[in-house]
């Protein structure tokens, strides 16, 4: 007796359960506990992924506008360099076999001459015999000869009639620029070697040095400028 009444409270409670009482109440369950902590959740996640999303747009964009600014300089200064280096004259230069000193190139001769010839061969060279400007100058020339012993003419003789030294330009020496070892006589032509300056012989040959202004070279490639 006691069995099918079981049963049926059993079955009854069984049908009731999944019928009226069970599907709304599970859902109500599922509703109340864990949705919250859902919606929570997935809120959370979403600002978080916003968060990411835009903090990395944010990293791209401003990666990106530095990058391009140095890109954009950098391309704007080739241009510039470009047309620096086409408004820029040519740099100056000597000629082969001629050496700059300063504003002006000079030239070491390999033979010897007397010094009328030697002034001859430095204006078919377009140039003089060389005139020396200061102490500077002289030191440098100095420097240059790189043989003791040797002496080189240069735009310097003495003149009879004045009883004194004079350059090739028609100006008189000072001599505080430099001291001429030797006698101060009829046709005597001064020479420089590594170490002094001597009074020579005009006749006498010794090798010489010429110099001429340091042009562009612009000049000469364009003839319109
Ligand atoms: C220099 O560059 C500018 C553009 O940046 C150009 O218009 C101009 O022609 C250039 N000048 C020369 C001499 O190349
Ligand atoms: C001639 O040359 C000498 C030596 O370089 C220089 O001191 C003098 O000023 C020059 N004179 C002229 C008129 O250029
Ligand atoms: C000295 O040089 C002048 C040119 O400056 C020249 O006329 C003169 O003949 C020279 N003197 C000698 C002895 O070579």
């Amino acid at each position: 007796m006691d069995r099918p009444v079981v049963y049926a409270d059993l079955s009854l409670s069984r049908g009731r359960g999944p019928e009226s009482s069970s599907p709304p109440s599970l859902p109500q369950d599922v509703c109340q506990g864990p949705p919250w902590h859902q919606l929570a959740l997935k809120l959370g996640c979403a600002g978080i992924i916003l968060l990411v999303l835009s903090v990395i747009g944010l990293s791209v964009l401003v990666i990106s506008l530095t990058q391009t600014s140095p890109i954009e300089k950098s391309s704007v200064d080739v241009q510039e360099n470009r047309n620096y280096t086409t408004e820029t004259p040519v740099p100056l230069q000597c000629s082969i076999h001629w050496s700059q000193l300063q504003d002006k190139c000079i030239f070491f001769s390999g033979s010897s001459n007397t010094w009328k010839d030697s002034l001859a061969d430095c204006s078919q060279r377009e140039s003089s015999l060389l005139l020396i400007q200061d102490l500077e100058e002289l030191r440098h020339i100095h420097d240059l000869i790189k043989t003791e012993g040797i002496l080189y003419w240069f735009g310097l003789n003495f003149t009879l009639s004045e009883k004194n030294w004079k350059w090739i330009n028609g100006s008189f020496l000072d001599h505080d620029i430099l001291q001429i070892f030797g006698e101060n006589k009829e046709n005597s032509c001064a020479a420089i070697s590594k170490t002094k300056v001597f009074s020579s012989n005009c006749d006498s040959e010794n090798k010489w040095i010429c110099e001429k202004k340091l042009k562009p070279v612009r000049n000469k490639v364009c003839p319109n400028s």
